[in-house]
């Protein structure tokens, strides 16, 4: 077994070809307040890939999940994160518009990310899918307000780590979302509403 992370939340071990994430218990917050925030996070990443997987949408297959342990296996997916790629390269567009195809399937289904970032995607070098992981954050929406603050914390992951392809490179991911989500034309109109609050918060 290799340690793959470790992370604020989790650790995560790879053995063959399965990995095994692991919630740590957090010293500075309750005990009782830590071993439930930790086991929903569990629970709920275990039940989004079981949906996910059900879909056939990319992102690692679940194996198994155990409460008491507070982890949760699933397959290895082979690749770099796309925020190595990204940083190793610079052909953004085509990774770009593939980012939105995939949060607009996903939003079309309710499912909401909670953490879209480029660090929570992996380029399978297999399949050359963009797979997705990391949804312990995640939730069922069908509201068009979770889906565009979703976009929204997209936006500001985009532009604090790729500044150097930004505000291209979330331009090509909302043509993208636009290609496979039916309500794509109100979800972006709300984000420029969730944006203009985040601008007013700002100056209060
Ligand atoms: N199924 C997987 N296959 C290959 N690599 C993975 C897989 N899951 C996670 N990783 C690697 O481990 C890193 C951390 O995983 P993940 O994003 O799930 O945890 P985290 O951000 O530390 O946890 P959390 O945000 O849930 O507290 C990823 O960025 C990725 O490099
Ligand atoms: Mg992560």
């Amino acid at each position: 077994m290799i340690k793959l992370s470790q992370g604020a939340e989790a650790i995560l071990y790879k053995d063959n070809a399965a990995v095994i994430k692991e919630r740590f218990s957090k010293a500075y917050r309750l005990q009782h307040l830590d071993d439930s925030l930790r086991k929903f996070r569990t629970r709920r990443e275990a039940k989004v890939l079981t949906k996910l997987g059900e879909m056939d949408f990319p992102a690692p297959k679940m194996q198994s999940f155990s409460d008491k342990r507070m982890s949760i296996v699933m397959d290895f997916v082979p690749g770099e994160t796309l925020k190595h790629v990204l940083k190793h390269g610079d052909e953004f567009h085509t990774f770009a518009k593939e980012i939105g195809q995939k949060v607009g399937i996903l939003h079309k289904e309710n499912i909401v990310h909670g953490d879209l970032t480029t660090s929570n995607m992996i380029v399978n070098k297999k399949n050359h899918q963009l797979t997705f992981i990391d949804f312990g954050l995640s939730s069922f929406s069908e509201k068009i307000e979770d889906k565009a603050v979703d976009l929204f914390l997209l936006d500001r992951a985009l532009e604090g780590t790729h500044f150097e392809f930004y505000p291209e490179i979330f331009e090509d991911a909302l043509k993208g979302y636009e290609e496979t989500n039916p309500e794509s034309k109100d979800i972006i109109n709300r984000l420029e509403e969730v944006k203009k609050r985040g601008r007013n918060k700002k100056r209060d």
